[in-house]
């Protein structure tokens, strides 16, 4: 991996809790990665593992409830983690951007979604209104928006929900930020609109070189647009390679069994592991937290906590028996599923 001076984000042992009832729950735990400039890094893992908390810690959100009980973020040469709300205020929005999942939650219902990206473009950099105008109709155009000008005069029920998501993505790029953060930008969207808005972040990427950390459960988008991937269980990660790599050569059983479970996929890797639901906090072992599912399960993996170590050039897993359980070839790479493939 590069050194952590090139990358743009580089996290480090991230660990969130969230108060539950009577006591703090912990939901993201030593998480460590970083992403290089224009690189894009897929986060991956079922619903309720911490992919949100960690993303919008990259945002430097903090949901309510929830603390960060250690780690830090460094961006810019600052750890995001300790920076005031108000230094805060001027680096999201202008220097690292979110696209949530939901786009009607982040637009203004009552105001006209030019006027809103013309304020965007206005808080962020001096310019004029004018000028700032001419901006929003040429990033509508950008993103794929028919007839730009028109889509601007319109309030935000007015689109529908891929027209919406362009629009949330107009405001993200309008300050050019170093860093796009996308948290499953695409789940609420039919399958044509989102083959369709993962070609329009490919292209956005290239021509405005930003680095993106997308967060997905689905391996099919993976597939398609990230160059590694970062794969996430109950609260930590458990493996972390290119895109290709971890396709052909999984080594956690957790990621083997992930991809096993992508549809129209004929893996061989035996589905090593039962794929439903997260097991509650308190069940978790002390040890390896997907011991209870593992296949490979020895009793030593129930008290031996487990973090990422190198198994092969930017390959990383959080398995000690990673030699001894076969490796995966060939599995999903060149079949992306679930998705129209993208053009790259
Ligand atoms: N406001 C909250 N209060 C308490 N627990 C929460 C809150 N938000 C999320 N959690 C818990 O934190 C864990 C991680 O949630 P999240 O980061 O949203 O996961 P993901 O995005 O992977 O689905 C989940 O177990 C969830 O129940
Ligand atoms: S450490 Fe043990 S329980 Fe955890 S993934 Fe590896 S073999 Fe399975
Ligand atoms: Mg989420």
């Amino acid at each position: 991996m590069s050194s952590p001076a090139e990358s743009v984000v580089e996290v480090d042992e991230l660990t969130v809790d969230f108060w539950e009832r009577d006591h703090w729950v912990n939901v993201v735990n030593k998480v460590s990665f970083s992403i290089e400039p224009g690189e894009t890094l897929g986060l991956v893992g079922e619903s309720g593992c911490g992919k949100s908390t960690t993303a919008f810690s990259l945002f430097g959100y903090r949901r309510p409830g929830s603390r960060v009980r250690s780690g830090a973020i460094r961006f810019d040469g600052r750890d995001l983690l300790r920076l005031k709300e108000r230094e805060l205020r001027s680096i999201r929005g202008a220097r690292i951007c979110l696209v949530p999942q939901n786009p009607a939650g982040s637009l203004t219902p009552s105001m006209r979604v030019g006027t809103q990206l013309v304020e965007t473009l206005k808080a962020h950099r001096a310019s004029t209104w004018r000028k700032a105008e001419k901006r929003a109709v040429e990033l509508f155009a950008q993103v794929g928006l028919p007839e730009p000008g028109e889509i601007a005069e319109r309030y935000p029920y007015e689109l529908s929900g891929g027209q919406q998501q362009r629009v949330v993505m107009a405001m993200a790029l309008a300050c050019s930020p170093s860093l796009l953060v996308l948290d499953e930008p695409t789940t609420a969207l039919d399958v044509t609109t989102q083959a369709r808005i993962l070609k329009l972040l490919f292209r956005l990427q290239g021509e405005h070189g930003m680095s993106m950390l997308y967060v997905t459960h689905n391996l099919g988008v993976v597939a398609q647009i990230c160059d590694r991937v970062a794969v996430m269980y109950a609260g930590e990660l458990v493996e972390i390679a290119p895109t290709v790599e971890l396709f052909e050569n999984p080594r956690h059983p957790y990621t083997r069994g992930l991809i096993a479970a992508v549809p129209r996929i004929s893996a061989p890797t035996g589905g090593d592991a039962t794929l439903r639901g997260l097991l509650r906090r308190e069940e978790l072992p002390d040890g390896c937290r997907f011991a209870p599912r593992c296949a490979y399960a020895q009793t030593d993996c129930f008290t031996n906590p487990q973090s990422l170590a190198p198994v092969a050039k930017d390959h990383r897993v959080a398995c000690w028996l990673w030699k001894s359980i076969p490796g995966a070839r060939r599995v999903a790479a060149e079949e992306p599923a679930q998705a129209t493939p993208v053009p790259r």
